[in-house]
């Protein structure tokens, strides 16, 4: 292997704990009713990237070497892997009711077992990484009603399958299961710092109704177009990311220097995956995404690769402005991107965020985990879904 000369894989020691994660957050997900059981657990059963959870575990190795300093914080490591389920609400359950099924003993708090490799991961930050799992799978159980969308990672979405009603209460489910085991790591600068993105991903979702700051019928292309829509992607993607490397950072004793490059990390990390995300949208097939392809022009959704093809065709102000909604709009403004160096100018930019990532983290000690976090770079500016 050209790129890997001496056959290091910095993701071997993370590998074996996430083997142990999708299990891990299934068990966060357990509820005596079983339909809500179903949809809470539907996403996790479909392989996702975790991505979040990854660079959670990378970010613990790569910090476990650096200067540490002594925080006031009462961690009961202890409490952290306690069962946390409520299987015993439907006990007179109808056996007639669609969706039922006699309990079994995985659904007793007696069997819970909490799995991990063992490695020097505290058990805070795996459980941080599973958190990390859970508030992005919520947000995927309420975008994909928000979108409309069919399909989520290969398989109809959870809107489709069980309908908007139980999507949207699933994802609130487990918004509440990733709560309480947030508050039993027992850390309220990490609990600040979860919270706050939950409240960060609806702000930026909110950000994205509109396109632009104004809502006006001619926007006109400004350096606040670019500045609002990295504001949105901050809220809606990179705020997890960063808060959480930030979180990982704290639970391992992390002193200031290093808990800033670590959110710094997460940060232009997190603005490059979104910026990929958005170039993708418009170069990838749906077949390859496991998702709907073009859907970002269809939700009247002007992205960084529209953006930057606008600034050079002021006439797309007036699509942008009426949110593509007249017919041959979305085509019109899909081939003024690809005639644009709209697409070019999205990656460059996610490059550069690559880059500063890659800067943040230079001075951590050289170790296996900090090859990840660089290897984690570079598979997100080459990365296909
Ligand atoms: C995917 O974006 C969605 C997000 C990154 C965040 C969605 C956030 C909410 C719906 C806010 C409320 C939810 C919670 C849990 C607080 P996308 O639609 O661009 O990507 P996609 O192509 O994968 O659907
Ligand atoms: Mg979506
Ligand atoms: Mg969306």
């Amino acid at each position: 292997n050209a790129d890997n000369p001496i056959g290091i894989d910095p993701f071997r020691t993370v590998a074996k704990e996430l083997k142990f994660l999708a299990q891990n957050v299934r068990g966060l997900l357990g509820s005596g009713h079983p339909m809500l059981d179903t949809v809470s657990k539907y996403y996790t059963q479909s392989e996702g990237k975790y991505v979040r959870p990854t660079l959670v575990l990378l970010m613990s190795r790569a910090t476990a070497l650096t200067p540490k300093a002594s925080r006031n914080v009462l961690q009961q490591q202890s409490k952290i892997d306690q069962p946390i389920t409520s299987p015993s609400i439907l006990s007179d359950r109808n056996p007639d009711a669609p969706g039922y099924r006699p309990l079994t003993a995985s659904d007793s708090d007696a069997n819970y077992t909490y799995a991990s490799a063992g490695t020097d991961i505290l058990p805070s930050q795996r459980r941080l990484a599973e958190i990390t799992e859970l508030i992005h799978t919520a947000s995927l159980l309420h975008d994909d009603v928000i979108d409309h969308s069919e399909a989520r990672r290969g398989a109809p979405s959870a809107n489709i399958k069980f309908g908007n009603k139980m999507a949207v209460l699933a994802g609130d489910f487990l918004l509440g299961r990733a709560s309480v085991a947030l508050a039993r790591l027992r850390d309220p600068e990490v609990t600040e710092l979860l919270a706050t993105v939950i409240a960060n991903l609806v702000e930026g979702e909110f950000m994205q109704l509109k396109n632009t700051a104004k809502d006006e019928k001619h926007p006109v292309w400004t350096e606040d177009t670019i500045t609002y829509y990295l504001q949105k992607t901050y809220l809606k993607s990179a705020s997890l990311i960063s808060k959480s490397c930030r979180a990982a950072a704290l639970l391992g004793q992390s002193g200031p220097e290093v808990v800033e490059a670590a959110y710094t990390y997460g940060k232009n990390l997190g603005l490059a995956f979104q910026l990929v995300d958005d170039m993708l949208d418009y170069t990838v097939s749906g077949a390859e995404l496991g998702k709907p392809a073009g859907a970002d022009l269809e939700l009247g959704l002007a992205t960084a690769p529209l953006i930057f093809a606008w600034k050079d065709n002021y006439q797309l102000g007036a699509l942008v402005g009426r949110k593509f909604g007249k017919s041959g709009d979305v085509e019109a403004a899909r081939s003024l991107v690809a005639q644009s160096s709209g697409l070019e100018q999205t990656r460059a930019l996610a490059q550069e965020y690559v880059d500063k990532a890659i800067e943040a983290i230079a001075p951590f000690p050289d170790s296996e985990a900090k090859a990840g976090l660089v290897e984690m770079c570079e598979k997100v500016m080459k990365r296909r879904k």
